[in-house]
């Protein structure tokens, strides 16, 4: 604090009314540089569109754009270099490369901020910010569904046991199965999508709460920002109070980003339940486990566990945001501020989620161009386990239907058919055909095709179903939305 720069000095940073500094205690409580130095570079762009604009609409003379210009290039270079030095007694980012760019460049620094606030200007980084972000979240969620197309494009007649109520209910495809992540993920990047539309529109010229009465080009800025829509208009906020005040885009993407990670949670379940030696249908590479310090037979699913429990901190934030919204009058309140932690440690967590599981799941290439690591699958191990449960019996049922009994009746029959099966320890498909024809006459030596787990799967190939000729076609499909 011994410069002699203004902006140096909290309790003049303001203006001459305050009589008496900060305490340190309440310097550091008010405090966000530490965290919110991270919107940087978005500081930086907007402050840019914002000066160009100031100097084409005459209220900033082009040498004074000239240095800003100037000043923000050598302020981006000490930040990329690790040489800035960020002040806790300048409170936030925004103030701390005001000051800097003051210290720099004189006189023009202190002219940025015509027709500007922090509120607005936060508004505006906190926005340019999370679009990158969500940008860069869409490729990640591609990849994840990269990496389960091409697992599933190897199983399409790997079958293994459907559940309902975590009991064993009708035979389905692995490749089946790893599709319905395909789709809930497909969903997420739809909906990232859809938010990053309302996430790209420009608060900047809202200024404080009111709007300002430089004559300021608020289009100018939205396309120098490239916050434009697809007809490639400038996209504002069209109400000043609004644009200063509400954080429903940090909202709503961590409610799309919570939702995805209760997909990768759901999925982290089956992978953990899949690897249990009670299951033992996949393995997951070694890099992905932990051993236990005490026993020495144990290789732990730590990655899919953190990832199950790293989703309840996600929920943490989105209760965090939306609580913090709630209440809050019209229009910039100070609590607004806690709207930075909460959002960058949910990008950071899904960020790091999405970008484990794709390598989990799919492999990473090495140096020679093969794929090493993913997971393996136990084919066997899920056979066997479809062969037990009775998980044909329904197509037992539809065959019966088909000879002309009514569903309900076939249903009955075949449950006197399973409770047989169960007194002999075999399957249904083991009885012999007098004893099936015992339950009724109609059943001949076909009813062994519908009874096998293959017969099963190649008969459900209604559209979004499990045979593998369904399956086949939404791969494609897959495959053609992701390339
Ligand atoms: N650091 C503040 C935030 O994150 C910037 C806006 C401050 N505005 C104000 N009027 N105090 O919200």
């Amino acid at each position: 604090m011994t410069s002699s720069n203004s902006l140096d000095r909290k309790s003049q940073a303001w203006s001459a009314l305050f009589s008496e500094p900060m305490s340190e205690l309440v310097q550091r409580y008010t405090a966000s540089v530490f965290f919110d130095q991270r919107l940087w570079r978005a500081d930086i762009q907007g402050s840019l569109a914002h000066a160009e604009m100031l100097q084409a609409q005459g209220i900033i003379s082009a040498q004074d754009l000239a240095d800003i210009q100037r000043g923000l290039k050598q302020i981006t270079q000490d930040i990329e270099s690790g040489q800035f030095e960020w002040k806790l007694e300048l409170e936030d980012v925004h103030l701390n490369i005001e000051a800097r760019l003051t210290q720099l460049v004189g006189d023009a620094g202190k002219r940025l901020h015509t027709g500007r606030s922090r509120n607005d200007q936060v508004a505006t980084d906190v926005r340019l910010w999370l679009r990158d972000e969500i940008d860069a979240i869409r490729e990640l969620l591609k990849n994840l569904q990269r990496a389960l197309v091409e697992v599933a494009s190897q199983h399409t007649e790997t079958v293994m046991p459907g559940f309902t109520h975590l009991q064993v209910a009708q035979p389905i495809s692995f490749a089946h199965h790893l599709l319905a992540y395909v789709e809930m993920l497909s969903r997420d990047e739809e909906r990232m999508g859809d938010i990053r539309n309302r996430v790209n529109r420009l608060p900047l010229g809202s200024a404080a709460l009111a709007g300002t009465t430089y004559p300021l080009d608020r289009a100018r800025v939205a396309k120098t920002l490239g916050m434009v829509n697809a007809q490639g208009e400038a996209q504002l906020c069209q109400n000043s109070l609004d644009a200063v005040s509400d954080r429903d885009f940090a909202i709503e993407f961590t409610a799309a980003a919570t939702l995805c990670m209760v997909h990768i949670s759901r999925l982290s379940e089956e992978l953990i339940v899949w690897m249990s030696q009670n299951f033992g249908f996949i393995r997951i590479a070694d890099r992905f486990t932990t051993g236990s310090s005490i026993m020495p037979q144990k290789k732990n699913p730590d990655v899919p566990e953190l990832a199950r429990g790293k989703t309840g901190r996600v929920v943490g934030h989105l209760m965090g945001l939306i609580t913090l919204m709630k209440g809050q009058p019209l229009a910039y309140n100070k609590d607004n501020q806690e709207d930075k932690e909460p959002l960058f440690d949910t990008v950071d967590t899904l960020k790091d989620t999405l970008r484990i599981f794709a390598e989990m799941i799919g492999g990473q290439t090495n140096a020679s161009g093969t794929k090493e690591g993913g997971i393996t699958v136990n084919a066997q191990a899920m056979e066997d386990a479809a062969k037990k449960g009775f998980a044909t019996a329904t197509d037992l049922a539809d065959y019966l239907v088909k000879k002309g009994l009514p569903f309900r009746d076939a249903h009955e029959t075949v449950a006197h058919a399973v409770k047989a099966a169960a007194s002999h320890g075999c399957d249904l498909s083991e009885l012999p055909l007098n004893v099936l024809q015992g339950f009724h006459p109609s059943i001949e030596k076909d009813v062994y095709d519908c009874l096998s787990l293959h017969g099963s799967l190649n008969a459900r190939h209604t559209i979004g179903g499990t045979a593998p000729d369904q399956v086949l076609l939404q791969i494609a499909r897959h495959q053609q939305r992701l390339a």
